[in-house]
């Protein structure tokens, strides 16, 4: 055999393995510090801001809802060329500039190596540990997208019902209790009053607030915001877990028990038949929403823009047919 024909042999063997796995530890030979620098410098600007685990926990969603896990929402539109930045949902999704400090440090410690896209990942992972929430190891290796068009941000919107949000969710992979654990990040930040004024006074045209509010949040949320057709200011926001506002706990499902989710789909997840006894199994069991909140963010920073069976079933077949073609040229005895 050619040394050549070697090559070819061993590049369609190990290509689809190199292309499929991310692993813990991606860095630990090329980029030794790469997770303790992105650790370092999320503990920094956590010390200053506690909202950066709300911020990087929408980013993280974003991200990985359009194409994968793949930094696209990190891109910037040009003159001629828009990007996902200009979408309407991530119009309110902050610290971009915090991912771009990391990766400014990381290229100062080993250029061209670490991706945004594990960034975002290690990022989110580190500020939900600093806010009190679950910590968990992230496999790594992922690759930036280059592609990035505001029409394909197709993220669920807050006045979805469950069954329309869960296609969304569906549609990556992901399932019904995952939406459920996921949603528990609106345990910390905010929402603009543009996302539930609807809900405070003319409700669905009925000419009072959503019956399924606690009246007391009505009140105070319309003196917040005001109304629909006379908004107070646009920029005034709330936050979406009231009680424990910075801390990633169970509060969050407690509240929407109570009437006291903020969106319409945050209500809607209490009252609806197929997720309530999610809901009330996260408000009584804070240890068991931890390890799923963990469990659902692992899954959902797995996502690699094609369903997660789908991902799989797809390098199983280009397995396949690399293993069929590598036997046929005498690759494989
Ligand atoms: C059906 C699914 C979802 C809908 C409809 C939805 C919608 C929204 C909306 C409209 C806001 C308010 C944004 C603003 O006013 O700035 C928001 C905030 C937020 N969302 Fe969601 N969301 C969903 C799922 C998720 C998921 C899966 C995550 C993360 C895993 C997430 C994390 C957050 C966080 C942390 C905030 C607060 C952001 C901040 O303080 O800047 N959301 N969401």
């Amino acid at each position: 055999m050619t040394n050549s024909f070697v090559f070819l042999c061993l590049l369609l063997l190990l290509l689809p393995l190199v292309a499929a796995q991310l692993r813990v530890g991606f860095y630990n030979s090329t980029c030794p510090r790469a997770e303790l620098i992105v650790r370092k410098v999320i503990q920094e600007r956590f010390r200053d801001n506690r909202t950066i685990t709300a911020a990087l926990l929408r980013m993280h969603f974003h991200d990985c809802f359009v194409r994968g896990c793949d930094a696209s929402v990190l891109i910037d539109p040009t003159k001629t060329t828009p990007s996902e930045k200009d979408a309407v949902p991530n119009q309110t999704v902050r610290e971009f500039h915090l991912i771009d400090k990391a990766k400014k440090k990381l290229e100062a410690a080993c250029p061209g190596i670490v991706s945004c896209a594990d960034i975002i990942t290690l990022a989110t992972r580190d500020s939900v540990a600093l806010a009190g929430g679950p910590n968990y190891s992230v496999p790594t290796g992922r690759r930036d997208g280059l592609i990035s068009d505001p029409n394909l941000v197709d993220v669920p919107g807050p006045t979805f019902s469950v069954s329309e949000a869960l296609q969304s969710f569906t549609a990556v992979g992901l399932t019904l209790f995952d939406m459920v654990t996921l949603l528990g990040a609106h345990t910390v930040g905010v929402a603009h009053c543009d996302f539930f004024q609807d809900r405070l006074s003319d409700f669905e045209g009925t000419g009072k607030p959503d019956p399924t509010m606690d009246p007391a949040l009505v009140s105070n949320l319309f003196s917040l915001c005001g109304t629909q057709s006379r908004p107070l200011k646009h920029d005034l926001t709330t936050f979406l877990d009231r009680t424990t506002p910075f801390i990633v706990d169970n509060q969050y499902y407690n509240d929407i028990l109570s009437g006291r989710g903020i969106m319409q789909i945050d209500q809607e997840l209490a009252l609806d038949d197929s997720t309530a006894s999610f809901v009330s199994g996260f408000a009584n069991d804070a240890l068991g929403f931890q390890l799923s909140f963990a469990n659902a963010l692992s899954r959902l920073a797995l996502h690699r823009g094609v369903p997660l069976h789908l991902w799989h079933s797809m390098f199983l077949e280009l397995d396949i047919q690399l293993l069929r073609f590598a036997s046929s040229i005498g690759c494989l005895i």
